[in-house]
């Protein structure tokens, strides 16, 4: 029996499993992954909707995806020449959109919408809060997997530095609206319903005092009434953090994780690998990208056979580094596997950006051993 491919529990996962997550550090190839995976699987014969976020401008439009591609968008893949018997939708994840549908949701009454999505500090700082971005993606989840339309959802995640701020999303979102010490201060102050410095402790007033000479009474005012209203979401909100949670853990969902070959990104990898087994959520590949190639025999002939002995020498100075690079890269993915006891799928770095479906079905190819 042939070896199993190191991509055979991707391949499985493409063709069974229901949502599958993309998570990775910053700038690895997460959306580059998931959408080649979209295209795979729209190969597999199976309906799969890319949830992308901030994909680079080029590879929005030529998915078709314009600024304003918040809902699913299904790609004219026999017009790009590739057959599939399945479908690929594709999408941008609307982090604001979002939270303003989610507030739509559990406001409760005409009026508490209103205040909070009126709210200057909730505009303001909806978009910029710690782990709103990863809350919003999961968020999204949950609603994309009860959509008929589709049979696989696959979910990019947004560029953290941290692979695992997205595991940690709705923890410290849930943290920062239940934040005691905000709540503790700025309610009696505003409850009181004017702008006085009226606090249990002398630590509270003096807290008020350089938020108030800093950010200004206007400011603190939005943000009291913005924590006053969101007390009546809090509990829907919980409510679908937990569901999201649950969501993730099922088995017909899955963790893709991509990282680079440098060491920092491995082990970063492996530290997310160990707490998706200490969280029980299922783990389905490691994916590593833009792994250097070892140098061919032709590219090595070339070299012997420049023109000037000089030229010569300086090639095969460059192949030499190439090939110790790729053999580090190598040994370090090969430590990588006996930590995790499954073979990661590699992916060679590519001639250029991939930009295009021309480009995903070439990572596709890579990945899967696929033309
Ligand atoms: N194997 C590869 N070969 C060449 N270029 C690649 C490869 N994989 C990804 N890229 C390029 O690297 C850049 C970053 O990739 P991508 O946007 O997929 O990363 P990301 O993890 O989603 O980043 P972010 O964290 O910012 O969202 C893109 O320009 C992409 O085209
Ligand atoms: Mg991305």
């Amino acid at each position: 029996m042939a070896a199993r491919r190191p991509s055979a529990a991707l391949s499985a996962a493409l063709a069974e499993r229901h949502v599958l997550v993309v998570c990775g550090a910053g700038g690895v190839g997460k959306t580059t992954t998931a959408a080649a995976l979209g295209l795979e699987a729209a190969r597999l014969g199976r309906r799969a909707l890319v949830c992308t976020i901030d994909p680079s401008r080029r590879l929005a439009t030529s998915l078709g995806l314009g600024q304003l591609s918040q809902k699913p968008r299904r790609l004219p893949l026999g017009r790009f020449g590739v057959a599939a018997e399945g479908e690929m939708w594709a999408m941008t994840l609307d982090t604001k959109g979002t939270f303003d549908s989610l507030v739509e949701r559990f406001a409760g009454s005409e009026a508490a919408r209103r205040r909070i999505l009126g709210n200057r500090f909730y505009q303001q700082v909806s978009a910029a809060l710690a782990g709103t971005h990863e809350y919003m993606a999961m968020e999204k989840l949950l609603e994309l997997s009860a959509d008929a339309r589709f049979d696989l959802v696959i979910l990019d995640t947004p560029p953290t530095r941290h692979a695992l701020d997205f595991l940690e999303a709705p923890d410290r979102m849930m943290s920062f609206l239940d934040a005691s010490v905000l709540r503790w201060f700025l309610k009696p102050y505003f409850v009181a319903g004017r702008l006085t410095l009226k606090v249990a402790t002398r630590t509270g007033a003096a807290l008020l005092g350089l938020v108030d000479r800093y950010l200004g009474l206007q400011f603190l005012q939005d943000l009291s009434e913005f924590f006053l209203a969101f007390e009546a979401m809090y509990d829907g909100f919980k409510e679908r953090a937990a569901r999201v949670f649950g969501l993730l853990r099922e088995p017909t969902s899955g963790f893709v994780l991509v990282a680079s070959p440098a060491q920092a990104s491995l082990d970063e990898v492996l530290y997310f690998h160990r707490r998706l087994e200490e969280k029980r959520m299922p783990f389905v590949a490691l994916v590593v990208n833009r792994l250097h190639p070892q140098p061919s025999g032709p590219a090595r002939r070339r070299a012997s056979a420049a023109v000037s002995p000089g030229l010569a020498a300086k090639l095969a100075e460059v192949l030499a580094e190439e090939h110790l690079v790729a053999r580090a890269e190598h040994r370090r993915v090969g430590r990588v596997e006996v930590d995790i006891g499954r073979r990661p799928v590699p992916v060679p770095e590519l001639e250029s950006d991939v930009h295009d479906l021309r480009g995903l079905a070439e990572v596709a190819g890579a990945l899967f051993g696929s033309a």
